[in-house]
């Protein structure tokens, strides 16, 4: 089975992007760290990035159509705006879970709404790099 992994923007920035606040790994190191667990439970990782909202709707749609098991969505900032994503999420079947390296709640209160995490299965905040991990354990017992 394949889970779907999908970020959003400026998620590629990460490595440089305040460290202090979202770790040092790369998304690339990410990637590499979910792929090992992965392999271990059985499973194939997708794993994409992009900038642009709409490429998240349509990736969102992609999951469904190619019976992904799971998607893990770190929406990034589109998190607290996106009506888009919010009705994607809820037009699929596809169980999603929120992911999030920092915990937005203890953030500036912008963060503090999550248009993803109203139609989310469950979400998985503040623990960097931990966190894709722990959500792909929990796909795994889906
Ligand atoms: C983030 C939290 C968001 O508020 C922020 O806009 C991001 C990253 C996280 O993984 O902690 O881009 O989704």
């Amino acid at each position: 089975a394949t889970i779907f992994v999908l970020n959003g923007p400026n998620l590629n920035l990460l490595g440089t992007r305040e460290p202090d606040i979202y770790g040092s790994d790369t998304l690339d190191d990410i990637a590499g760290q979910l792929e090992d667990r992965a392999r271990t439970l059985d499973l194939d990782i997708d794993m994409r990035q992009s900038n642009h909202e709409g490429h998240l709707v349509d990736w969102l749609h992609e999951a469904q159509a190619r019976k992904a098991k799971a998607v893990l969505l770190n929406a990034g900032a589109f998190t607290h705006t996106s009506v888009a994503l919010h009705d994607a999420i809820k037009g699929i079947v596809t169980p999603v879970i929120e992911v999030h390296l920092s915990n937005p709640h203890t953030r500036e209160s912008f963060r503090h709404v999550s248009l993803v995490g109203q139609v989310a299965k469950g979400t998985i905040a503040g623990f960097g790099t931990l966190s894709y991990i722990l959500a792909l354990e929990a796909a795994a017992r889906f």
